[in-house]
């Protein structure tokens, strides 16, 4: 198969859909691939790289978008859209339950459009979302550490406090993988943290996980303000796959926060679980609002892109071999985990959360593939 490797050109995104290992791995199974001119450059992968793994390097994007199948990172971006062709396989994290405008784009186009973020395993964790989600958790804890300094427009309260000093509150909302790697991470710098799921097996396993340094509670919206108004930093991490996420912090439980407090809301990226939450870039990741200081950058692990290219790709190459190797019908029939990735078929919205937030009619991907 002829697969296409483009530049990232989100903003400050630069990680890439393969690494030159990946790249040789492919090659080697027999595909040919097209890799962007300095698609890796930023983060060390250089064309010669790509080159010596057997890859083609190209100059412009419409060149990579000619190709068979697109292995990539974010969502389209705007000036991606007009490059789709249809029956083009496109294999990379699309959330599209928040973001009309991608999924009218995706459908009208008649693109095969498998997202890494609804694939699913035999036990029905989502596996390529794991890697990034460990990464965004662990980031969320130094960026919001950092947001809670003065010149970052804090209350100026250090994390870990010191002897004779109280250390920082932190609220966790959502105990997956994302609100997992934050309590490890705030708790490896001595703060006190409070973390609220719905799901009770989840908070018994964090329980023996973590031991009685952290304080767990049940979701509800009690829970959450009261853990609100005494917390400095608040780290949002629910998810209910392929749905828009839930707003469980609302406007006036922002309001009741002390000034100076930080919401780093992880969630964003499926329309964030803040009323107060939009959408912001590693440019100008933050934005206060009543006093509280607020982080929603959609593409966290991209800070980190030389972890993050290397942690997604090792979950993302058996899957986009499998593809490759078989061509799209044949793998998402034989691969059920795969198949939940199919959001946009053809025309087709086969993804039922996304159908369903979004207005379209849902079409099973069986039925589409038969
Ligand atoms: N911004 C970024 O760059 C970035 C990067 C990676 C992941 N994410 C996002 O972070 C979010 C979390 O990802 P994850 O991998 O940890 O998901 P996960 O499925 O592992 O965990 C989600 C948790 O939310 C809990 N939850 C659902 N509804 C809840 C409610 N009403 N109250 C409390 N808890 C509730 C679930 O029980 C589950 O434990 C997702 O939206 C994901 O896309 C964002």
């Amino acid at each position: 198969m002829l697969i296409g490797i483009p530049k990232e050109i989100k903003n400050h995104e630069y990680r890439v859909g393969a690494t030159p290992a990946m790249a040789r791995a492919l090659v080697e199974a027999g595909h040919q691939l097209l890799v962007q001119k300095d698609a890796g450059t930023q983060i060390g992968f250089s064309d010669s790289l790509y080159r010596e793994a057997g890859a083609r390097i190209v100059n412009t994007p419409t060149e990579v978008y000619a190709c068979e199948m697109i292995i990539k990172v974010k969502e389209l971006q705007e000036e991606e859209f007009p490059l789709l062709h249809k029956g083009q396989i496109l294999f990379c994290y699309l959330h599209l339950a928040p973001d009309p405008i991608q999924t009218k784009h995706l459908v009208e186009s008649g693109v095969v459009a498998i997202a890494y973020e609804t694939v699913t395993d035999v036990y029905g964790r989502l596996p390529l979302l794991v890697p990034m989600s460990e990464i965004a958790g662990r980031i969320a804890i130094q960026v919001g550490a950092t947001c809670l300094q003065m010149n970052h427009g804090g209350k100026g309260r250090l994390l870990g406090g010191v002897p004779g000093v109280s250390p920082a509150s932190v609220t966790i909302i959502g105990g997956g993988i994302v609100g997992t790697e934050a309590a490890r991470m705030a708790m490896g710098l001595g703060a006190s943290v409070t973390l609220i799921d719905k799901d009770l097996n989840r908070l018994r396993t964090l329980d023996s996980l973590f031991g009685p340094h952290l304080k767990t509670l049940y979701s509800t919206s009690t829970a959450i303000e009261e853990s609100l108004i005494s917390a400095d930093l608040v780290i949002g991490a629910v998810l209910i796959p392929g749905k828009t996420a839930p707003k469980l912090i609302t406007s006036q439980m922002i309001k009741k926060m002390s000034a100076g407090s930080v919401l780093v809301d992880v969630a964003i990226d499926q329309g964030g679980c803040a009323e107060t939450s939009r959408p912001t870039t590693h440019t100008t990741p933050t934005y206060v609002v009543d006093g509280v200081v607020h982080y929603c950058v959609t593409n966290m692990p991209g800070a980190c892109a030389l972890t993050s290219t290397q942690a997604l790709t090792n979950a993302t190459m058996d899957y986009a071999m499998k593809i490759a190797d078989k061509g799209y019908k044949q793998a998402l029939y034989d691969h059920p985990g795969l198949r939940d990735g199919l959001n946009v078929c053809l025309g087709l919205v086969t993804n039922e959360s996304v159908a369903s937030d979004l207005g379209y009619p849902y079409t099973p991907p069986m039925k589409v593939l038969s």
